[in-house]
């Protein structure tokens, strides 16, 4: 099927009346764990083409700018509502992104290591400045290994200590682009790796929290990092376990809202 892009596009496969403007309504005020105030409101319009060709038994399809089929629909006299539907969720602020939180009540059951895997595949899907892939991970999950970098944790990060997996980044400046003016693109192009993992985590039901609190030089010898890498962050991994052990102050944190400016 010829692509369609630049559009959100619908195809009918029917001739059917359907409207081509859509008012999108992203309204989270309700949601006060995550949002303080976002109520936003606005209008697509939707490029509707007709098609005989249809091996897929819908009797429409939506397709995003980029081209990419997002929905097949197959009910006729549901089909208004349901593209109604499909587009506000479209619009909506995607689940990974808004339900992940820096959560401090770490549990130190196990994290399968395929789970881990995938962690870091998500994070090597990043961008990066010429596709430089400037990043290192070492996922840390063996027992003694572990106990001997969380030494490197001040007390601030007491927290962690529960944690059955802790992922160091680490990246130097040499292996990614270095551009006039100061643009150094390795801690930017890790951090955009380091999003994609928290994000990914979060899908998997995981706390992911990066910290900058350690003692880099414990934490390096530990892992056997050469001096002229920069350790960027440790990730601290785990599922959600029981925040009794908190103090108040965390306690507090970990049911309030996030702040954001
Ligand atoms: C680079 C970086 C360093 C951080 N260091 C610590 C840390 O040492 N200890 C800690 O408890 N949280 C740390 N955090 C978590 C932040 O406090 C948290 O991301 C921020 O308050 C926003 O909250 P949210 O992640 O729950 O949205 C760090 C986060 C980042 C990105």
């Amino acid at each position: 099927m010829e692509l369609y892009l630049g559009k959100y596009n619908l195809i009918l496969f029917e001739k059917i009346d359907i409207p081509k403007k859509y008012k999108i309504n992203i309204n989270h005020q309700k949601n006060e764990f995550f949002y303080k105030n976002l109520n936003k409101e606005f209008e697509i319009e939707l490029e509707i083409h007709y098609s005989e060709k249809n091996d897929n038994n819908c009797i429409a399809m939506f397709i995003d700018p980029l081209g990419n089929v997002r929905k097949k629909f197959y009910s006729k006299n549901t089909l208004e509502r349901d593209i109604k539907e499909f587009i506000n969720n479209l619009f909506d602020i995607d689940e990974n992104i808004y339900l992940r939180k820096s959560y401090r009540a770490i549990s130190n059951k196990k994290i399968d290591s395929n789970l881990l895997d995938l962690l870091i595949y998500s994070a090597k899907l990043a961008p990066s400045c010429a596709n430089k892939q400037p990043w290192n991970f070492v996922v840390v999950t063996e027992e003694d290994k572990l106990n001997l970098l969380k030494e490197s944790l001040p007390g601030g990060n007491y927290w962690a200590k529960n944690s059955p997996a802790i992922i160091a980044v680490y990246a130097k400046k040499d292996d990614d682009c270095d551009l006039s003016d100061n643009r150094e693109y390795f801690l930017f192009d890790t951090g955009m790796a380091v999003g994609n993992l928290l994000t990914q985590a979060t899908k998997f039901g995981l706390i992911a929290h990066p910290i900058a609190g350690f003692d880099p030089l414990i934490a390096k010898k530990v892992l056997n990092i050469p001096n002229n890498y920069t350790l960027i962050t440790l990730i601290v991994l785990g599922y959600y376990g029981n925040s009794s052990n908190l103090s108040e102050k965390h306690k507090e944190t970990e049911n309030s809202i996030r702040i954001r400016k």
